[in-house]
């Protein structure tokens, strides 16, 4: 399936109609912040910092006018808590235990998880716990994706729009970059259908690999470098280590921060374009072979205006990555508010979460 991307044929008007697509998308994250005035203050306990890694809490209202939150992960708050956010990964596992009953009556739990399926484990324990869902799935009670572009043309003041990177369209000699192809690899796994996708493209044209499995990145490997080494190069493998509903990760986003083209390979081009205009990226099933897929980004590198089609949406988009896990705790403590009154109940966790 070569679709509109390959072809270049179905351009004209699809960047209107995209842009109009996005900003629905981008509609329900705002559309989330909307708290009525009766609505009054929440206290909001994080019960284990995710992964263990202890993190300053955020003050919500001076990073993104979201008021009337106190954030908190003292124990101690239980009893009086309005909610409790619990990342799975830490009660999966069983280096922590959930909070303990009773549970304070309107209270409600969250559960936060950024991981995909794959590496979710022991979610069936966790059935009719819950109260709502945080993640990056677009049908979350709570949505947060990872990163999401917002239309240059929303003049909204929102914080999140003062974060956002605005894009550029690339210039004439930024397009004839002189590298081809990255990748960024840091959990090498043979097992991985991107682990496969590589060893076949190899076969046709020169892909440099950093990482733990490849060449060093460069010294603080934060998000930052990463997009500048990315950015020398014209085109990124955004390879996701598993394909699931949404599961659409910083590794795409760092490529459109960079302005290198990414070649995806994760939940299919449908759900690619709920978060991108089809033409900002290349995916692998748009190719009946990996080899078809190499000659196209070959012929790309002959050929700047064609090359040119896969940048030009940028011009009227900006970018925004939340950072973990400052916007996330805001983001909740707003949902929060905003469904004070209403009981939630999360039945079919597993099913959901998997589908
Ligand atoms: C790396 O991949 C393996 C195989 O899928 C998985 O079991 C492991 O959890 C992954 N590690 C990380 C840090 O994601
Ligand atoms: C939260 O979920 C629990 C467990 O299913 C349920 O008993 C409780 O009524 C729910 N509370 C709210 C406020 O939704």
């Amino acid at each position: 399936r070569y679709g509109c991307v390959a072809l270049g044929s179905c351009r004209q008007g699809a960047t209107l109609i995209m842009s109009d697509r996005l900003g629905r998308l981008y509609k329900i994250i705002i559309t989330q912040q909307w708290i009525s005035a009766e609505n009054s203050a929440v206290t909001l306990l994080i019960w284990t910092h995710p992964f263990g890694r202890y993190r300053k809490l955020p003050d919500c209202s001076a990073l993104f006018q979201i008021d009337g939150c106190t954030l908190t992960d003292d124990e101690r708050a239980y009893p009086q808590a309005d909610a409790v956010i619990v990342h799975h990964r830490e009660v999966a596992k069983g280096t922590a235990e959930l909070p303990p009953d009773p549970r304070p009556s309107a209270q409600k739990w969250i559960w936060m998880n950024y991981e995909s399926p794959a590496h979710t484990p022991r979610l069936w324990r966790f059935e009719g716990v819950f109260n709502l869902t945080l993640s990056y799935r677009t049908d979350s009670d709570i949505f947060l994706p990872y990163g999401y572009l917002i239309p240059r043309e929303r003049t909204d003041r929102t914080p999140q729009n003062r974060y956002a990177h605005p894009l550029h369209t690339p210039s004439h000699s930024h397009l004839l970059k002189p590298r081809l192809l990255a990748w960024v690899i840091s959990n090498w796994s043979e097992s991985h259908a991107r682990v496969t996708f590589y060893y076949q493209l190899r076969r046709y044209v020169q892909v440099d690999v950093f990482g733990r499995a490849g060449r060093p990145l460069p010294e603080d490997s934060g998000g930052g470098s990463v997009v500048r080494l990315v950015g020398r190069y014209q085109f990124y493998l955004a390879l996701e280590n598993s394909q699931h509903t949404d599961y659409i990760t910083e590794k795409l986003w760092n490529a459109v921060l960079a302005g290198a083209v990414p070649v995806v390979l994760g939940p299919s081009r449908k759900n690619y374009e709920r978060f991108l205009p089809p033409e900002a990226f290349i995916h692998v099933d748009d190719f009946p072979s990996v080899r078809g897929l190499a000659r196209y980004l070959l012929m790309l590198r002959r050929n700047p205006v064609r090359l040119r089609r896969h940048l030009d949406w940028r011009g009227s988009y900006s970018v925004h990555q939340p950072v973990f896990w400052a916007e996330h705790y805001c983001t909740a403590c707003r949902a929060v508010r905003r469904n004070r009154r209403k009981t939630d109940v999360v039945k079919d966790l597993t099913y959901w979460f998997r589908s």
